[in-house]
């Protein structure tokens, strides 16, 4: 007799598949002495970001249950944001370089990415009842040495923006490449730690709202104390975007617990998981 296989055991050897892809390119990552771009460690990246946000009809809790991947993904999310961060320092060094920065960042291979997730956020603000006035201003903590998506929120919203990071060599970057990228001065960068109250009081002060960066805050615990500093600080109606991760995506950003948004002091007004090329889920919320 001829047996059809039911929809969940298929689903169940999709899994196990790509459980096996993606555990092999974490072992081939962990295996690198350098993850500074190069076209192996691009096509490593490639890889595993589009195991984890194209694959579709797969029964992500299953992948996510497996123990490989449960040991994995601490380690997993570390390797993803130390490849961004070197990436993103690269093209910022590139940017420098040339003659004209915003030609060159052109070809910056997740522009469109970065262009998609702020357009993203832009509209789940006006979803919230955001509404940009003359008096706005925008706080990005976690900006990095290449500062677009403060840039590029700031084009969006039409409000000034000040950028937030801790490592003081990302701060000295991106100062020289926003000179270059927003030469009227209105976006503008300070080295402060997001999870200390007094670091981070005077780059919120002033703003109505503060973007979470996903790499703000490795591990929940981290991530709390970060969400705790920001509501600390900032004032009543002040709208907080946080960056996050749902499913396989996970595998890749942390992915925030709501809970620790309301212990905070926010009010969560909606969160948005896109299910095409955006890669990070948006939370919006209001200081209460
Ligand atoms: C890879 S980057 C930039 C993110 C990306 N440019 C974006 O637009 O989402 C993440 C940055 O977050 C910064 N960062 C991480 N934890 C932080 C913290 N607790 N306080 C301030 N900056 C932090 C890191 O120094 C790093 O430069």
């Amino acid at each position: 007799m001829v047996t059809v296989p039911s929809v969940s055991s298929g689903w169940r050897d999709s899994a196990v598949s790509l459980c096996h892809r993606i555990h092999n390119l974490y072992e081939r990552l962990s295996a690198q002495d350098d993850l500074a771009p190069s076209p192996a460690i691009d096509a490593l990246y490639g890889d595993l970001v589009h195991a984890c946000v194209h694959s579709v009809d797969v029964d992500c809790a299953a992948v996510l249950a497996d123990p490989r991947i449960r040991e994995a993904r601490k380690g997993l999310v570390r390797l993803c944001a130390d490849g961004e961060f070197l990436l993103e320092r690269h093209w910022a060094r590139a940017a420098l370089l040339s003659d004209d920065a915003w030609e060159m960042l052109s070809s910056f291979p997740y522009l469109d990415n970065y262009q998609q997730l702020t357009r993203l956020e832009a509209h789940a603000l006006a979803g919230a009842g955001y509404r940009a006035g003359p008096a706005s201003r925008v706080c990005f903590v976690g900006g990095g040495p290449l500062p677009l998506s403060a840039v590029l929120l700031h084009q969006r919203l039409a409000v000034g923006v000040s950028v937030v990071d801790r490592d003081v060599d990302a701060v000295e970057m991106s100062g020289r490449l926003l000179e270059r990228l927003v030469p009227d001065g209105r976006v503008s960068v300070v080295a402060a730690e997001a999870t200390s109250v007094p670091g981070i009081s005077r780059a919120v002060d002033g703003c109505d709202v503060v973007v979470l960066a996903a790499l703000v805050g490795m591990t929940r615990s981290e991530k709390r104390q970060a969400l705790d500093a920001v509501g600390a600080v900032a004032e009543p109606g002040t709208y907080l975007v946080v960056r996050s991760a749902e499913d396989l995506r996970s595998l890749l950003y942390p992915a925030v617990d709501i809970r620790d948004v309301r212990e905070a002091g926010f009010l969560p007004e909606m969160l948005v998981h896109p299910l095409g090329e955006i890669v990070n889920s948006v939370l919006v919320a209001r200081r209460r």
